[in-house]
């Protein structure tokens, strides 16, 4: 069988992460999926950078619109960030007719149902597992584990940036700014960092659990949205004297109203163990009605935890474009189908 042919789009921390693994665990990742993936094309602005990370291995561009327009690709991997060329790369990739794989949660809690629609009615598959809680396979928990449940609620630490300052705050003393930039220089923070601080990461993760676990469309505009800006250490302090950790949590349960869906600053009684997950650790607890509680812990950011999960989709992929059409699903495999009206 011919190998399947990957375009990867940006190779900042997440894309090198994933040429880097992918290359080093290349013979059982192929085993695994089945059939042999090649890497045929990289795309990034910085060329000499990606020429230094793929060493001749394959054709470097710095135009993206090269790679989802390369007639012999059949997945593109979207890992730029951000609204404005990822979203136009994505749907072009689409209307070229190729399967995506990305780990863009700003594009998908933002422009999620256009994208969809356009991979629905082109008959592509669209996979997201890195965007939410990096290499804890969460969506793959609520789509498949526990797709015999009712999802009650979701809470999680799913930004890392913002656990690892309150983390650094409380245990060594560190002023917010100083612990932001070390979160920034360890690849964690967002290349716009407010939107780990101020909770806006938290809530496109969160719009996207939701989507997932009820079955509703994308709906991070109506998100309540509160980050850790205005903590100060003595709040830390004060919580811990009263036997509480102050957690920025994203929180989604459905009601008889309808979903609520936000991002706050939680105190959490100490003894809890999602109370005691530290630095950029990420942990997800999940409420189903037939399982009862279920806690999913991992590192929520940085280039390989992060390309485990990318890679796992590009596996998936790769199964499921194999198989024979009549016999695959694919977007009940990946999208969020709109199964339920419930309001937010
Ligand atoms: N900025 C994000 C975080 C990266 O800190 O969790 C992973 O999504």
């Amino acid at each position: 069988m011919k190998p399947i042919k990957v375009g990867l789009l940006g190779i900042g921390t997440v894309g090198s992460g994933t040429f880097n693994v992918l290359k080093r665990n290349q013979e059982e990742i192929m085993r695994r999926a089945g059939r042999s993936i090649e890497i045929t094309m990289v795309a990034d602005l910085n060329i000499e950078r990606a020429r230094e990370l793929t060493n001749g291995e394959c054709e470097v561009v710095s135009d993206g619109n090269l790679v989802v327009n390369h007639p012999d690709i059949d997945i593109v991997i979207e890992l730029i960030g951000g609204y404005g060329i990822a979203k136009d790369l994505v749907l072009k990739a689409i209307a070229q007719g190729k399967h995506v794989v990305t780990a863009n949660k700003a594009l998908l809690a933002t422009h999620g149902n256009e994208i969809f629609q356009a991979a629905q009615d082109k008959g592509v598959m669209v996979a997201f597992e890195a965007a939410v809680a990096g290499g804890i396979p969460i969506i793959k928990s609520l789509r498949e584990g526990l797709t015999a449940n009712r999802i009650q609620w979701i809470a999680g630490i799913i930004n890392g940036t913002t656990n690892f300052i309150l983390s650094e705050m409380r245990d060594k003393g560190l002023d917010f700014d100083v612990a932001l930039k070390q979160a920034q220089a360890l690849g964690y923070a967002e290349a716009d960092p407010t939107f780990d601080i101020e909770g806006i990461d938290a809530a496109h993760k969160a719009t996207i659990m939701a989507s997932i676990a009820y079955g509703i469309p994308m709906q991070f505009d109506k998100a309540h949205v509160e980050g850790i800006t205005k903590l100060e250490a003595t709040d830390i302090r004060y919580a811990e004297q009263l036997g509480y950790r102050i957690k920025l949590l994203g929180i989604t349960k459905r009601t008889n109203k309808g979903i609520e869906l936000r991002v706050h600053p939680t105190l959490i009684p100490t003894r809890r163990l999602i109370a005691n997950v530290e630095g950029a650790m990420n942990a997800v607890l999940v409420q189903g009605d037939a399982v009862g509680a279920t806690l999913y812990y991992g590192k929520g950011a940085g280039a390989e935890p992060t390309a485990s999960a990318v890679i796992a989709d590009l596996v998936d992929i790769t199964r499921l474009a194999t198989a024979d059409p009549e016999h695959r699903v694919p977007h009940l495999a990946f999208q969020p189908n709109a199964i339920s009206d419930l309001p937010i």
